[in-house]
């Protein structure tokens, strides 16, 4: 068998073995890494489940991020940003750091203090970064909303959070339209009477009709004094919600903390990514998903590092462009996700040898299973079998990478759809039902035995659901909620969610949350949605519906699709939906959906004597032979 290392030539197992001698005092010393106003008194203040980390320090994120560069790095750019139109600009770290001074002061006049809620409905445009971290240099507390999402989610999300501020655009652009967000927002306002404020960045010439007067316009915000001194903020404050889904129908929002969540990624990102400042680092997440929080807008500041950010679709206006702008930026780090290279690898599986990618030499994956298939195209096509390819595994509740190769501090075998080991000072298991550790090479639940750094603080305004979701399923350990085995020598495989969420192109998706959604709806009584496995984005979602007495479902499915999009956003549209008699219960009443999955796919239907009606399986097969079938 072909082997693959990570091999960048690094090696310091002093790092490893620090870490599994004593992981507070190894967390200690990452952390001493960074720039603190005031030492903490205490590494880790643990009663469980509820971690805080470095007790009694004070630090900025935004001052560790910018203020410690302006000496030697004033004019390295921060941000090669590429609008999908292909024009560009250059942010450097000078420039960056008077930007967010400007904005951070705006905030200020509008009232906003630490520990103020802020929202931001920006797209991929370098104002989304200069956004959070004005927050964060006030030590306001930002919740940034994809800005895919429809109206209602941002109003959602607006008032759980409580935010007074909201910072957004005219407009996106996305595949060569414009997508409207200021009348979305605008829309959202309506129902969150919280908003105080609005601040907006303008990027087309025409004045819009859509935005009231009193929204203050971003060259306004630019003109405020370009000298604001980062905030101290305790290490256990608060930095940002952001909102992910779960399996009830309401999404969490998941409250991270200051030092522990900067260390964390500062920590992870070196380990991981092996940055230097010759480096042109480049992650394709959106800003408004964790990965863009971690590794967009904070860790790659954090180490100094030039980045690229790209505003739109990586396949516009053809799959090339992925490439082109490799090549044109001599990106060295390339950070993607399985749908992504699913996509760009059916484009053409030699498109990447037609460019000059020599100056990449490290790839890496996140967000979904990657397939060894595609694995081994990204190393053998993408890297031209020079660079690392690393899959890092890790969550939104996490705050940054748990598992991950680590080519930075070491060079070991890398198995092709396998995320390898935990990080150092992180301490993982795989447990069967009981919660007795899996024999090797059984599936079982992923668990993390200690707290970490960068693990949320709670889940805002929920701590009871925080305790049950994550910590009781199997007592003193956090739940994931991810299938996983774990190999002879240690390795881990990452196989899928074992609760009800979707990854749809690597996002995730609440099945809850949309079956909610569609029983919204007049005519639908009940709806089961299911996830079925898609060649490119991994899992497609396919919804079951079943109409109140009277309605026949004339038109219903497009009539739905529209509601999706429109009550969550486009991201969660289903692929089908289909009209059927009955759903498939358990006799508690549970929806087994397992038994709709294997309808759909053909696949194993599994055992059905749990179930209550027991001809409810072939009215739905009879439904489904007569509908259409999901493309
Ligand atoms: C879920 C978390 C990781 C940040 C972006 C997604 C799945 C994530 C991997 C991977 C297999 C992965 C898990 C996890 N996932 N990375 N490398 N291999 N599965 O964050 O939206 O909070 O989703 O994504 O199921 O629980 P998220």
């Amino acid at each position: 068998m072909k082997t693959y290392r990570a091999n960048l030539g690094r090696d310091d197992p002093a790092i490893r073995r620090e870490a599994s001698a004593d992981l507070v005092r190894f967390w200690d010393g990452q952390a001493r890494l960074l720039h603190w106003f005031e030492p903490w008194k205490e590494t880790l203040q643990w009663s469980p489940p509820f971690a805080r980390w470095f007790v009694g320090g004070t630090t900025n994120v935004s001052y560790n991020a910018l203020d410690i560069h302006q000496a030697d790095k004033a004019d390295k750019p921060a941000i090669l940003w590429e609008g999908e139109d292909g024009s560009s600009k250059s942010v450097s770290y000078g420039d960056l750091h008077c930007r967010v001074q400007r904005a951070a002061n705006a905030l200020k006049s509008l009232g906003v203090r630490k520990g103020d809620r802020v929202a931001i409905y920006l797209p991929m445009i370098p104002e989304i970064i200069v956004s959070m971290m004005a927050c964060a240099r006030l030590g306001a507390v930002h919740t940034v909303v994809f800005s895919g999402f429809s109206s209602k989610s941002l109003a959602d999300r607006i008032n759980d959070s409580g935010a007074v501020v909201l910072i957004t655009a005219d407009a996106g652009y996305r595949r060569g339209k414009k997508v409207p967000l200021a009348r979305t927002a605008a829309e959202a306002l309506a129902s969150s009477p919280g908003v105080r404020h609005v601040m907006v960045v303008r990027r087309e010439a025409s004045p819009q009709n859509d935005m009231p007067d009193e929204w203050m316009d971003w060259s306004d915000v630019m003109k405020y004094p370009d000298e604001c001194a980062a905030e101290p903020v305790s290490s256990t404050d608060p930095l940002f919600i952001l909102y992910t889904s779960g399996t009830t129908g309401k999404p969490k929002g998941v409250l991270h903390g200051t030092g522990g969540y900067m260390t964390h990624i500062h920590s992870t990102f070196r380990w991981a990514f092996d940055i230097s400042d010759a480096d042109i680092y480049y992650c394709t997440a959106d800003v408004g998903w964790v990965t863009g929080h971690s590794y967009v807008a904070y860790a790659p500041f954090l180490c100094g590092a030039t980045q690229l950010m790209y505003e739109g679709a990586p396949d516009y206006p053809d799959a090339s462009r992925t490439w082109q702008m490799l090549q044109k930026y001599h990106v060295t780090i390339f950070y993607t996700t399985p749908t992504a290279l699913r996509m760009l690898m059916r484009h053409g599986r030699d498109a990447p040898g037609r460019f000059g990618l020599d100056s990449l030499r490290l790839l890496g994956s996140v967000g979904e299973p990657i397939n060894p298939e595609v694995w081994v195209w990204y190393y053998d096509k993408v890297g031209g079998g020079r660079c690392p390819v690393i899959d890092t595994w890790w969550q939104t509740e996490t705050g940054g990478m748990l598992i991950s190769a680590l080519p930075g501090i070491e060079s070991i075998p890398l198995k092709p759809g396998s995320g390898t080991l935990p990080v150092p000072g992180v301490d993982m298991a795989v447990l069967d039902e009981g919660g007795a550790p899996s024999a090797p090479g059984t599936k079982g639940y992923l668990v993390v035995r200690n707290p970490w750094p960068g693990m949320m603080l709670t889940l805002w305004g929920d701590e009871k659901k925080y305790r049950d979701t994550y910590w009781s399923r199997f007592p003193g350990y956090y739940y994931p909620g991810d299938y996983a085995r774990i190999d002879e020598d240690g390795y881990l495989w990452l196989l899928g969610r074992a609760d009800d969420i979707l990854k749809v192109s690597g996002h995730r998706i609440g099945t809850a949350e949309l079956e909610s959604c569609l029983v919204s709806h007049d005519h639908v009584a009940e709806a089961a949605v299911v996830g079925v496995p898609d060649q490119i984005r991994g899992e497609a979602i396919v919804a079951f519906a079943v109409l109140r007495a009277g309605f026949d479902g004339a038109g219903i499915e497009p009539e739905l699709k529209r509601l999706v999009s429109e009550q969550i956003g486009a991201v969660a549209r289903p692929d089908a939906i289909h009209v059927v008699p009955i759903l498939p219960k358990t006799r508690s009443g549970k929806i087994m959906r397992r038994l709709l999955k294997g309808l759909v796919t053909g696949g194993d239907i599994g055992d059905t004597t749990t179930m209550e009606e027991p001809g409810a399986l072939e009215e739905v097969r009879g439904a489904l032979g007569k509908g259409a079938a999901p493309q």
